[in-house]
């Protein structure tokens, strides 16, 4: 093992806490906290008021002031969640043409969860910390950590998929990552942004045990067990309040029940009250357009509303200056965690171990949804084959919003094939069909040029006949990050594949009945062909490397693993938001721009609404095949002590009954047999993955206590009721294996 990846896995195994290392910074983090605080102290007994204004809000599109009279560096924030924005201009969101800040694009986030894998969250913490750093960068604004309510969500691919315990394990890894380097995260967007259209005006309505039971989980997770170190608002307004200065999200929960001890920062434009922003625990404005109306003015930053508008109320004694220590502490407190601290590593760009974690995160997120035997690709007999689909070459990291990248190189799956094929096997390209020839995202171009003015008739006979020559056909399609596919401001207009596909595919599978149907997409599509093809692999947005993992995997290199973060529906009518008309929002028609969406589903989202209703999706919840099998046998469980005082340790386990070694993710869920109030048929509240030989077995322990067996009450809060629960292990969420059960009292 090299040095450098015995050092890097020693970190991380460090920052998973099962192995005690010297890190960079030798102080222990309890006397950096009180070393830290002792600074800002200093520090505030010396900042002027206007040095206080200063810095809690932005004076660029991505940095806030220091106070450079004391020695203090300003902030500098970036996006994204799966690579570092490139450069752009003080204030403009166009890049700025640096040419030395291209980056690594680490798979989409939705690919992170359907690993499975906690420790890849930490890796890809862990690599992309390490970028931003390297860009001497504060704070990282991701991860977002917005629970999947509907699939059109244009943004699903930037989250962790539809349930809240899987999202929370999953973003405290990346949370830890991150933060090793010195750099602070910044979870979005808090809370209920679950739909792009109307996002800065949905006003989402959810009752008290929804909103705890599915939405805060995954952002608690993250701020209490990641200790994050900051948290960004989101645009939209809930219960009637915008989310980035709401009285309930903000004082009450984050920083009352939760103790948050960050910094609250804004979405960019998120801010939309001086008053509201004052009182309700905004910390630092970002990116509001506002000349102390409405409109952006550039270089408006002193007419931010916690600018000169807040600075004026002070000085007029109409407000005190509390809560303006209490921001400026905040703020300070993250720039000392951050750039202030002098003991933080240094970071690293491009490095062989970023495209490495990047190859591997991809490799091990592909889920196998179905498989009637042309995986692993037979070299032996596989001597030509037809790659069909514009998503083949089509570059997928430009584009999409704020996570949109200009990366170092992107492999496309086309190249990937290409190369891992060189010398085995025939690799003949057809289009298929034209769908988004785009290739720009705020300056930053892909270079390709996707135009192909052919009649659609003539584009698909082309793929026709090359699929009718060809051993294997594999058509590569799905969503792209143009507006209304999964792209950021806007929803998807539909739940089927765009741009004729279906036709396109239907054509292919009469053409060559050996079909691999590769789908790159950030969430659930409608797939009326699953029955007839025989061969389904869902491949998100992988970034870098997207074309490497996907060969890996085509070719049985890497034997997937992936399991689906979110349910497959068969069609809109089994998502809860679209069977009961919650989705999308009514306007207000009171002269407001409000639209109320009424989250109506309550906390029976995803698998949770389709066990509630016994549905059968195309996939469900956690399905994910492998090219060997597994058996999950013999469970047991054990349990002690009775209300907050209870324990079980559930064990079970699993043999690799196949001919090749893999990895299986065993899932654990309860269901309470006898409650007062209805609950999900089951709930997540464990997983496991693990990797066995051919024939390997291995015993999984899980351990649970009272909390795993809680739901909300509005009156009560957080309650377990005596009773007959199940505890049910499987390697899907209708793949259940074995179950257990026991009385808790
Ligand atoms: C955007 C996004 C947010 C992003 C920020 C800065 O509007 O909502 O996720 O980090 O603004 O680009």
């Amino acid at each position: 093992m090299k040095i450098t990846k015995f050092f890097s896995t020693v970190v991380l195994l460090a920052l998973l806490g099962t192995v005690s290392c010297s890190c960079p910074s030798s102080q222990s983090s309890d006397s950096r906290a009180d070393d830290i605080e002792a600074r800002i102290d200093d520090v505030m007994s010396k900042m002027t008021l206007h040095e206080k204004i200063g810095v809690i809000h932005a004076q660029s599109k991505f940095s806030s002031a220091g106070v450079p009279r004391l020695g203090i560096p300003e902030l500098w924030c970036t996006d994204g969640p799966h690579g570092i924005r490139p450069e752009v201009l003080w204030d403009d969101w166009n890049q700025a043409g640096w040419t030395n800040d291209s980056c690594v694009a680490f798979p989409a986030l939705t690919c992170l969860a359907a690993t499975w894998n906690q420790e890849l969250g930490l890796l890809y913490g862990k690599s992309i910390g390490e970028e931003a750093r390297y860009r001497n960068k504060a704070v990282l604004l991701g991860p977002g950590v917005n629970i999947c309510r509907t699939p059109l969500n244009g943004r699903s691919f930037e989250y962790l998929g539809e349930d809240p315990y899987l999202s929370g394990r999953m973003a405290v890894g990346y949370v830890k990552g991150v933060q090793s380097n010195g750099v602070a995260v910044c979870v979005k967007h808090y809370a209920l942004n679950n739909n792009e259209v109307d996002r800065y005006t949905t006003n989402a309505i959810a009752d008290e045990r929804t909103l705890r039971e599915i939405y805060l989980p995954a952002f608690k997770a993250a701020v209490v067990e990641g200790g994050a170190w900051s948290i960004m608002g989101g645009y939209n307004l809930f219960r009637g309040q915008h989310a980035c200065h709401n009285d309930y999200l903000m004082n009450k929960i984050l920083k009352g029940e939760w103790g948050f001890d960050g910094a609250v920062i804004s979405d960019w434009g998120g801010t939309q009250s001086t008053e509201e922003a004052i009182f309700n625990s905004l910390d630092l404005e970002y990116g509001t357009w506002t000349d102390g109306l409405k409109m952006g003015l550039t270089n408006a930053y002193d007419n931010y509303y916690m600018a000169r508008p807040y600075e004026k109320l002070i000085e007029e004694g109409k407000v005190g200056t509390k809560e303006l220590d209490d921001k400026v502490r905040r703020v300070l407190r993250l720039i000392f965690r951050t750039t202030g601290d002098k003991n933080r590593p240094f970071g690293s760009l491009c490095s062989d171990e970023h495209y490495a974690a990047a190859q591997k995160i991809g490799e091990e997120g592909i889920v196998l949804l179905k498989n009637e035997g042309l995986l692993p690709l037979d070299l032996e007999k596989t001597k030509k084959i037809a790659v069909v689909g514009e998503n083949a070459i089509k570059m997928m990291t430009v584009g999409g919003g704020s996570s949109s990248l200009k990366v170092q190189h992107e492999i496309s799956p086309l190249d990937g094939l290409k190369k891992r094929l060189a010398g085995k096997a025939e690799v003949v390209y057809a289009r298929g069909y034209v769908g988004d020839a785009s290739g720009e995202y705020n300056g930053v171009t892909t270079g390709q040029d996707l135009s192909d003015n052919r009649p659609a008739s003539v584009i698909l006979a082309e793929a026709v006949k090359v699929a009718a020559e060809s051993d294997v056909v594999i058509f590569i399609g799905g969503l792209n990050k143009a507006d209304h596919m999964d792209a950021e401001g806007s929803d998807r207009l539909e739940y089927s594949l765009p741009y004729g596909q279906n036709e396109v595919i239907e054509a292919l599978l009469a053409a060559n009945k050996n079909l691999i149907v590769v789908n790159i997409s950030g969430n659930a599509v409608a797939m009326p062909w699953a029955d007839k093809v025989p061969t389904i692999v869902q491949d998100w947005y992988l970034g870098s490397e997207a074309g490497t993992s996907l060969a890996s995997v085509l070719t049985g290199d890497v034997n997937p693993s992936g399991h689906l973060p979110m349910t497959w529906y068969a069609s809109l009518e089994q998502n809860g938001a679209h069977a009961l008309g919650a989705y999308p929002g009514v306007k207000r028609n009171d002269g407001s721009d409000i639209t109320d969406l009424e989250y109506k589903e309550g906390v029976f989202v995803g698998y949770r609404y389709v066990e509630k209703n016994n549905l059968k999706p195309l996939f469900p919840f956690g399905h994910g095949l492998s090219y060997t099998t597994f058996e999950v046998d013999n469970a047991k469980i054990k349990t002690s002590g009775s209300g907050d005082s209870f324990k079980a340790t559930v064990t079970v386990d699993v043999t690799n009954t196949g001919k090749v070694e893999g990895a299986e993710v065993v899932q654990l869920y309860v269901s309470d047999l006898e409650c007062s109030v209805e609950r999900p048929v089951k709930e997540l509240k464990g997983f496991a993955k693990v990797n066995l030989k051919a024939g390997e077995k291995q015993t999984l322990s899980f351990a649970l206590d009272s909390e795993a067996l809680k739901f909300y009450d509005e009156k009560e809060g957080w309650k377990a009721e005596a009773g007959k629960f199940d505890v049910l292990l499987g390697v899907s969420s209708a793949d259940i294996r074995q179950t257990v059960s026991f009385d808790y009292k």
